[in-house]
């Protein structure tokens, strides 16, 4: 298929996307944010939610998701590489978080507090050469987790972006040993084309 054609697929089958009319309609600024939704309401992952961290936050869509479905929590913190548009009662931190400096503005951010949930739907730019992706996904994720053991309370929750393949076992049998129950969950508004999947991560010992 030449690149037009299959650009113009891909515009066609994303205005066509039901997620992607439903974020427009409710003024979600990404598809993503039904993703969150729908793992937070099958895992209660919002029940007496008090502070959270979203890693990879950009555009904000699952920080919007937070407050709005659990607005009482007192502390909500976003990092991200790119820029992210204000939102009421959301800390932003630009940066790359596998950077020394950024993961330790995050940690004085947060001083004492510890949290209740970590998200991290980091994604690196995908450059579609496996041995290249998977990688750079998997670290992302090793880091993600290495944060949990110093931001997490115990009984806390992790939901964490994956792709398929090499050290994905090995980073579910981490997490298995972290928490007290961890699990693989495709969202319905995850692309099914799409080999992103999301470790669901509950009760951090
Ligand atoms: C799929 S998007 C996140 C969408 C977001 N959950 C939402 O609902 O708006 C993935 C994000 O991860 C960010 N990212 C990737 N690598 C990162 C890194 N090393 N540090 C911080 N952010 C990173 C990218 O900049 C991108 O904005």
């Amino acid at each position: 298929m030449s690149r037009s054609k299959s650009s113009n697929q891909w515009l066609k089958e994303h205005f066509d996307d039901q997620f992607v009319k439903q974020s427009q309609e409710s003024g979600f600024r990404a598809r993503s944010a039904y993703k969150l939704i729908e793992i937070a309401e099958k895992f209660k992952l919002f029940n007496g939610l008090q502070a959270v961290v979203d890693l990879g936050a950009a555009p904000g869509g699952w920080c919007q998701v937070v407050k709005a479905k659990a607005p009482k929590t007192e502390l909500v913190i976003g990092l991200d590489l790119l820029p992210i548009e204000p939102i009421e009662g959301v800390e932003f931190i630009q940066g790359d978080f596998t950077e020394d400096a950024v993961y330790e503005q995050l940690l004085r951010l947060l001083g004492n507090r510890k949290i209740d949930l970590v998200l991290s739907d980091m994604a690196p730019n995908l450059s579609g050469m496996s041995a290249m992706d998977q990688p750079r996904s998997m670290l992302l994720a090793e880091m993600a987790l290495e944060f949990c053991q110093q931001a997490l309370q115990p009984g806390g929750a992790h939901v964490v972006k994956l792709f398929q393949g090499e050290g994905f076992d090995q980073h579910m049998q981490n997490l298995r040993q972290l928490f007290n129950k961890a699990v693989i969950y495709k969202p319905k508004s995850s692309r099914p084309r799409s080999r992103e999947v999301f470790a669901v991560a509950t009760g951090y010992k």
